[in-house]
């Protein structure tokens, strides 16, 4: 599989990450599996979970998709050839565990996943969501002894605001800690009407896009296909994408779609890995065929004309650069 470098941190990482968000909880253990050979099969070396996923699937509590990947992992022999990505500090209301980035929440927290994980090493470990409570330099000190313990190999930022995560890395590099070697944001090819809010959850806006175009973090998009409303009746997007830049991407989408003889969904990958500097799209699926589908746009080619044309569509006069 193509790869892309994982900021300055010297190592090249998979194109497309797979999204394990759902592993072991609404996708049962052996699709799980399925869903794990067929992309190590395309050759994605790359996978994302968190230490919460997924506590809001009845029945439950968060860890499931860690303990999954670790049995996973173990069948297969396989640990040392991925790149194995977690999180904490997404606010759950379940405990303090996991509700910020406190020291004591991260040494806390870490500890569970290397568990559930069943390693030693976490390969990439996100703040999940900023947490305006706590000391940017508190949580950054902790990272980095988790780094200096081995426990941590690098580290990322999710759902950060571009100058939260620009100030946390001037702050890292002046105190010689570990910086965040990329962001991890909701990011589609539709863009979100100006000013909605997600909650927790932190779109990709232009500030974030011009931060990534200077600074050496790359950017992984979660949430691209928007549950798969682009090609599924039974999907609709949210209100958050309704507002009248909505119809002239999408119009714009469907036609290169068509041109290429791919899926709208293909494209948005396509798109974003072509762009510069190239998005890592986090791939998620149910099923194999949905899986197949999202791995071939590993092949699809995007002229310069196209990416053009995607990246000008909308009410916007000049669109954000990727
Ligand atoms: N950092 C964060 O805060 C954060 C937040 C959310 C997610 N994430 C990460 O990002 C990953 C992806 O997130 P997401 O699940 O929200 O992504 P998504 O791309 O919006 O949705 C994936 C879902 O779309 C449907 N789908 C996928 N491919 C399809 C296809 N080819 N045709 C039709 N439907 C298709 C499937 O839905 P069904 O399974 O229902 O069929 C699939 O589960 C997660 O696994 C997680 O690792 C991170």
């Amino acid at each position: 599989m193509r790869t892309i470098p994982l900021g300055e941190t010297g190592v090249d990482v998979s194109a497309f990450c797979l999204g394990a968000m759902h592993f072991g909880s609404r996708t049962d253990p052996a699709t799980s599996y399925e869903l794990l050979d067929q992309y190590v099969a395309a050759g994605g070396r790359f996978i994302d979970t968190a230490n919460i996923y997924a506590r809001w699937v009845e029945g439950c509590q968060g860890g499931e998709s860690e303990a999954l990947l670790g049995e996973w992992m173990r069948s297969r022999d396989n640990r040392d050839d991925l790149i194995v990505a977690s999180k904490v500090g997404f606010p759950a209301p379940v405990d303090d565990l996991q509700q910020g980035l406190r020291a004591s929440q991260i040494e806390r927290a870490v500890e569970g996943s290397l568990s559930r994980l069943g390693v030693e090493t976490i390969d990439l470990y996100y703040a999940h969501v900023d947490d305006r409570s706590t000391p940017l330099a508190e949580t950054l000190e902790a990272f980095h002894r988790l780094v200096t313990a081995g426990k941590v190999r690098w580290l990322g930022a999710s759902n950060f605001l571009a100058w939260r995560l620009a100030k946390a890395n001037t702050l890292a590099e002046g105190q010689g800690w570990t910086p965040y070697c990329c962001i991890q944001q909701r990011y589609t090819y539709l863009r979100p009407r100006p000013g909605v809010d997600f909650g927790a959850q932190v779109a990709v806006n232009d500030d974030l896009l011009d931060c990534v175009a200077s600074e050496p973090v790359t950017l992984l998009a979660y949430s691209p296909l928007l549950s798969g409303a682009y090609t599924r009746p039974d999907r609709t997007f949210g209100e958050e994408y309704r507002w009248p830049d909505l119809p002239p991407r999408l119009e714009t989408l469907c036609a290169i779609a068509e041109e290429l003889d791919a899926t709208a969904n293909q494209v948005i990958l396509a798109w974003m890995v072509q762009s510069e500097p190239p998005v890592i799209p986090l791939v998620a699926g149910s099923t194999t065929a949905q899986m197949t589908e999202n791995l071939a746009a590993l092949h699809l080619t995007l002229s310069a004309d196209q990416m053009a044309r995607l990246n000008r569509a909308g009410i916007v006069a000049e669109g954000p650069s990727s």
